[in-house]
């Protein structure tokens, strides 16, 4: 039935029954979504915005919420008008987790043969800069996709946690890897253990988040931020994203190793010499991403 979901789409106005939060209806490119709403934002239209739209669920992270993700983020970043994106869920959820009741049934045997979670990792393959702008509760794998996010901006309200163990689980898209870099060993023990919530204000102070604004603002300064960024070359944007990523995957030695020779390697763009000389002539540098 979900194969012949995907062949039919409901323009047809066929009436098939619902399939739980699978994805029900092809989308391409710049196609409706279900899950999600997408938008181009900032004065220039260069900050490609995607906002979790399934607030019934908190916005939790079903399938077909993840493959409509997925698409966006491609949409993303194939456009080449957008320079930078942000990621946002409503003010009561950035995301509640991997949907629990999709997971109720699973058993070792499917999670294992079909690559459960294995979908969830195309934010970290993006080369545009990525910011989460979060309201609400990040819980369980909704501070996993946060964390996947270059940069992280909360509300005031929000709260992060990794409540697995609450569920006779442990995190499973890098929960305990990626929060345990972020804000040290015993915190990040803490919360994996326990399944408590930090505020936004906590979560500043461990250095999960970079800063915290009043809920209604945040979106539009995680834009701001945004545009800031999409300013500068987008090629050597994907370069200095690559060289800090870099750093959670190499010993020191070999992330110098590899920042230099991308260092070196600006020296061969038409934008490393039009950003210094700019500077030399006292004039604002004009990138055109070469
Ligand atoms: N999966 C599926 N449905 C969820 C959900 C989730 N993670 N979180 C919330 N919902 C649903 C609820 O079932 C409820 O739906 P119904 O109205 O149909 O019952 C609706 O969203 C609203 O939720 P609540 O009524 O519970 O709202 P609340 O304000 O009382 O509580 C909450 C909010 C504290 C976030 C609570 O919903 C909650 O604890 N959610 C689960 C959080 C969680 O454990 N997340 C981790 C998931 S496991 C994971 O993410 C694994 C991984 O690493 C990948």
């Amino acid at each position: 039935m979900a194969a012949l979901r995907v062949l039919l789409p409901r323009a047809r106005g066929l009436v098939l029954p619902r399939l739980g939060c699978a994805a029900r209806r092809p989308f391409a490119s710049g196609a409706h979504f279900e899950y999600i709403i997408t938008e181009k934002k900032g004065k220039d239209s260069n900050v490609g915005l995607i906002q979790l739209n399934r607030p019934k669920a908190l916005n939790a992270l079903c399938d077909g919420l993840l493959m409509e993700l997925n698409q966006a983020l491609e949409n993303f970043e194939k456009d080449p008008a957008v320079k930078a994106i942000v990621l946002t869920g409503g003010e009561k959820a950035f995301a509640a987790g991997a949907d629990i009741k999709e997971m109720q049934n699973r058993t070792f045997q499917n999670c294992y043969t079909g690559q459960f979670l294995s979908n969830w990792d195309k934010v970290c393959q993006v080369k545009k800069p990525i910011i989460a702008a979060v309201n609400g509760f990040a819980l369980g794998g909704g501070c996993e996709l946060a964390m996947m996010c270059d940069i992280i901006y909360a509300g005031e309200k929000a709260q992060f946690a990794q409540p697995e163990i609450l569920l006779g689980t442990i995190p499973g898209m890098g929960g305990t890897q990626r929060l345990t870099r972020a804000v040290g060993k015993s915190l990040a023990m803490e919360m994996v253990l326990t399944g408590d919530r930090i505020s936004a204000q906590e979560a500043k102070e461990a250095g999960l988040v970079s800063k915290v604004f009043p809920v209604e603002k945040l979106v539009e300064e995680a834009i701001h931020c945004a545009e800031k960024i999409a300013r500068n070359s987008k090629f050597i944007t994907a370069v200095a994203k690559e060289s800090v990523n870099a750093a959670f995957e190499m010993t020191l030695a070999e992330g110098n190793k590899l920042e230099k020779k991308l260092f070196y390697l600006t020296f061969a763009t038409e934008d490393r010499r039009e950003g210094m000389t700019a500077f030399v002539e006292k004039r604002k540098a004009n990138f055109k991403d070469q």
